[in-house]
């Protein structure tokens, strides 16, 4: 499929998209938004890949939201069907088995962090600046922000930041745990591929039972919580990485995972 709108890359274990509309920071309107999904799909069934990492064209912005010209003039009904395909294309990142790593390369604000927050890993230069600033507009973000945000930093600081509207440095963001890791930005590349490549030589069955564990865990009481995790953990003895990841520590040698 050709895109308008994104970059799809490989490059061995590693996808990559970019959002590519530069001159509108990256904003994202719903044909940006479906041809994210129709790639992440793509790097999401290719065998080969591992590792999927999403970033956005320019040094500005990583993704400066939804596109506020293309909901100014919609009814409630349209946005409802808005945030539904939002939603569902970020929860399907989300879901996927693969690691997904988002490369914060300038401002990630509204759909923008909302993208961000549905991946695994974080990764922002040093003036990447994050916020929901929805409500500056008259709105409350509708692509999960409300919900990830307060999980991911708790109540107190996603009421802070969804209520204020306000953007956040990438050093403030990473002190409250939003961010995984901030870089130099002539770095950002280069330390989200060496993250990318290290993490694609592990057990990919492992690595997805980890991602799932703590995802599913998240939502439900302890109890559950803890009973997702023994499911996983004993899934894992079924897989020859397990005997594989073991056998090679004893030996004093590296692994050589499937
Ligand atoms: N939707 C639509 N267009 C957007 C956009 C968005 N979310 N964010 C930026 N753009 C467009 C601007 O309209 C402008 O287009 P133009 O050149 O045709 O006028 C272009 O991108 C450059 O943005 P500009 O505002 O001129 O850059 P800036 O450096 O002065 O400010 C921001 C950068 C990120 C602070 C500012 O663009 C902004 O506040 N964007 C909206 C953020 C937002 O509210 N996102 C949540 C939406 S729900």
């Amino acid at each position: 499929m050709d895109f308008k709108h994104i970059l799809l890359e490989k490059k061995g274990p590693i996808g990559t998209i970019t959002v590519n509309r530069p001159d509108k920071l990256n904003a994202l309107n719903t044909e940006v938004v479906s041809e994210i999904r129709s790639g992440f799909e793509t790097l999401d069934t290719d065998p080969e890949v591992r590792v999927i990492v999403i970033t956005g064209k320019g040094e500005k912005a990583f993704i400066a939201g939804a596109d506020i010209s293309e909901m100014q003039d919609i009814d409630p009904l349209q946005a409802m069907a808005f945030a539904q395909n939002g939603q569902a294309t970020l929860r399907a990142m989300e879901r996927s088995d693969k690691i997904v790593i988002a490369a914060i390369n300038g401002y990630a604000l509204g759909g923008g962090l909302e993208l961000a927050m549905a991946c695994d890993l974080r990764i922002a230069s040093d003036t990447a600046k994050v916020g929901q600033p929805e409500i500056k507009i008259g709105v409350i973000p509708g692509w999960g922000g409300t919900q990830r945000l307060a999980r991911l930093v708790g109540k107190t600081k996603a009421k802070e930041l969804v209520l204020t509207g306000k953007a956040i440095p990438a050093s403030e963001a990473e002190a409250i745990g939003l961010l995984t890791m901030v870089v130099p930005l002539d770095t950002l590349m280069d330390a989200v591929m060496k993250v990318a490549h290290s993490l694609a030589e592990l057990g990919r069955f492992s690595l997805a039972a980890a991602k799932h564990a703590i995802d599913d865990g998240c939502e439900v009481d302890f109890e559950k919580a803890q009973e997702i995790e023994r499911q996983f953990f004993a899934l894992c003895f079924a897989h020859s990485d397990q005997k594989e990841g073991m056998t090679a520590f004893l030996e004093k040698r590296t692994p050589r995972f499937s």
